[in-house]
């Protein structure tokens, strides 16, 4: 199984790359994985997508294209999703209703300093999602608070109860997109 990892955030050193990087080493084995963010992207300029697409689009989109499963972990920015998140799904949700988006089981991931976790972003990703037909697993929000606490300096996680939340949700999403796979080859 292959799984992107979508930050919503551009800094290297992000608490949605340090979410990430928990997760990855956390997948079983032989689940192989890989990040993407929106920093090379251009806006999206639907005068830009006539063939060929600019590289780095192109580049993002084989990324989602061949991973059985999106993971996204995201800050929330004024109330919202980051502007290079939600650029990053214009660009992928194209044809409309036929992306690659189109029924890629999909895990989304909010965290802030704030005690809401970035709630409202993790929200707007949901429903943003639903209207690229790209299915969200239903656990209760993922969101983390307090995410500047839960890190050390060298940006391991050290908090047991954010691990625990991670433990707790991997298998079953997995056994989800595997379900989801074999769903679709089936049918
Ligand atoms: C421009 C900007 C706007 C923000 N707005 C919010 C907000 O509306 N709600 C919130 O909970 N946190 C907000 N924050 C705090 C971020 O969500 C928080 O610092 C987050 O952990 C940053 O994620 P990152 O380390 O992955 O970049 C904002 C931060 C920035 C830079």
């Amino acid at each position: 199984m292959h799984i992107l990892f979508v930050l919503g955030s551009l800094r290297l050193e992000s608490s949605s790359r340090r979410l990430a990087n928990a997760i990855r080493v956390s997948l079983p084995e032989d689940t192989e994985s890989e990040v993407v963010d929106g920093r090379e992207l251009p806006l999206f300029d639907a005068d830009l997508e006539s063939q060929p697409k600019p590289r780095s689009v192109q580049i993002m989109i084989d990324q989602v294209d061949r991973a059985d499963a999106l993971i996204f972990v995201t800050p929330e920015f004024n109330y919202g999703i980051p502007g290079p998140l939600k650029n990053l799904v214009d660009w992928a949700s194209r044809p409309p209703f036929n992306s690659p988006l189109k029924a890629k089981p999909s895990l989304v991931i909010s965290q802030s300093i704030s005690p809401a976790g970035g709630s409202r972003a993790h929200a707007q990703l949901t429903a943003v999602l639903s209207a690229t037909l790209t299915p969200t697993y239903l656990v209760p929000s993922f969101t983390i608070p307090a995410v500047h606490e839960k890190f050390d300096g060298d940006g391991q996680l050290t908090d047991a109860l954010t691990q625990m939340r991670i433990d707790a949700t991997l298998p079953g999403f997995l056994h989800w997109v595997a379900q989801e796979a074999n769903r679709s080859t089936s049918g």
